[in-house]
C-alpha cells in the first residue's frame, strides 16, 4: 500500500529559503566598503535578534553605508527602532587608511555624504537612520539612550579605538552587543589590542567570537 509521506522542505529548498532571509541586505553588495558576506549577515542577525522595545543601534564609521544597510535592515519592522550613524564623511581616518579613503572618495562623483545618503535611500532604510556628522568623541555626550548594538568601525589607531571603546561601551545595556571590525587584520593593530587588553579577560563580556575580521561579544545581563 502506498503511504503518503508528510510534506517536507528538501535540502535545496531549505538552502534557498536561507538565502531569501538575506535578500533584504542585497543592496549592501553594491556599496563600496570592506564588509565580508559573513560579517554583513552577522550584523543583520545581531540587529534582527534584538528583543528590547525600541531598540537602538549605534555605528561609528559609516563610510558609504555598507554596514549601515545591514544593521538597519535587521532593525526593520521593530517598533521605534533607530540606528545612529556617526562619521565625519570627509575621508579622515587613521594613518594606515587615509590614502585608501582619499583614493576611493576621489573616485566618487560627489561628496561622501551624498553617496551615503543615496545608498541608504536605494536600500530603503533612510527612515531608520539618524546621521551625526563628525567624530565619535564629539557626539558621545549627546547620545544618552542606552545602546542595544554598538558597531565600532571608525578610526582604527590604538588610541582612537580605545577611546571609542571606553567612551561608548558603558552605554551598551546589559545583555546588549558589541561588534568591532578589523580586529583580525594584517595592518591595523588597534582593535586587536583593545580586545586583548580590555575585553578578552573581562567577565562582563560574554559569548566572545570572531566572524572573519570582526569581533562580537555580549555584555553580561548584570
Ligand atoms: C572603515 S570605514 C567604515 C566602513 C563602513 N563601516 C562599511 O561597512 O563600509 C571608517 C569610516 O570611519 C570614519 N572615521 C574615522 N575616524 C572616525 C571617528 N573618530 N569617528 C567616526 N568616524 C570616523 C572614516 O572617515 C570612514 O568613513
Amino acid at each position: 500500500m502506498l503511504t503518503k509521506k508528510p510534506w517536507r522542505l528538501g535540502t535545496r529548498a531549505k538552502l534557498l529559503m536561507r538565502g531569501l532571509r538575506y535578500s533584504c541586505i542585497l543592496p549592501y553588495a553594491s556599496i563600496d566598503g570592506w564588509l565580508t558576506v559573513d560579517e554583513a549577515i552577522t550584523l543583520f542577525e545581531l540587529a534582527k535578534g534584538l528583543t528590547e522595545p525600541e531598540p537602538h543601534a549605534v555605528e561609528i564609521g559609516s563610510w558609504q553605508g555598507k554596514s549601515t544597510v545591514c544593521i538597519a535592515q535587521g532593525l526593520r519592522h521593530k517598533l521605534g527602532a533607530q540606528l545612529t550613524c556617526i562619521d565625519p564623511f570627509d575621508a579622515s581616518g587613521d594613518h594606515e587608511s587615509k590614502d585608501m579613503y582619499d583614493g576611493r572618495a576621489s573616485d566618487l562623483n560627489g561628496p561622501l555624504r551624498r553617496a551615503f545618503e543615496e545608498n541608504l535611500k536605494a536600500a530603503e532604510v533612510r527612515d531608520l537612520v539618524d546621521v551625526r556628522v563628525g567624530f565619535s568623541h564629539d557626539h558621545v555626550a549627546e547620545v544618552n539612550e542606552s545602546i542595544d548594538l554598538l558597531f565600532l568601525d571608525g578610526d582604527h589607531s590604538y588610541e582612537a579605538i580605545r577611546r571609542d571603546f571606553e567612551d561608548w561601551s558603558p552605554k551598551i545595556r546589559h545583555g546588549g552587543y558589541l561588534a568591532m571590525h578589523d580586529v583580525v587584520h594584517p595592518v591595523h593593530e588597534g582593535p586587536r589590542r583593545v580586545v586583548e587588553e580590555l575585553i578578552k579577560n573581562d567577565p562582563q563580556w560574554l559569548e566572545q567570537r570572531y566572524v572573519d575580521s570582526m569581533f562580537v561579544a555580549r555584555k553580561a545581563r548584570s
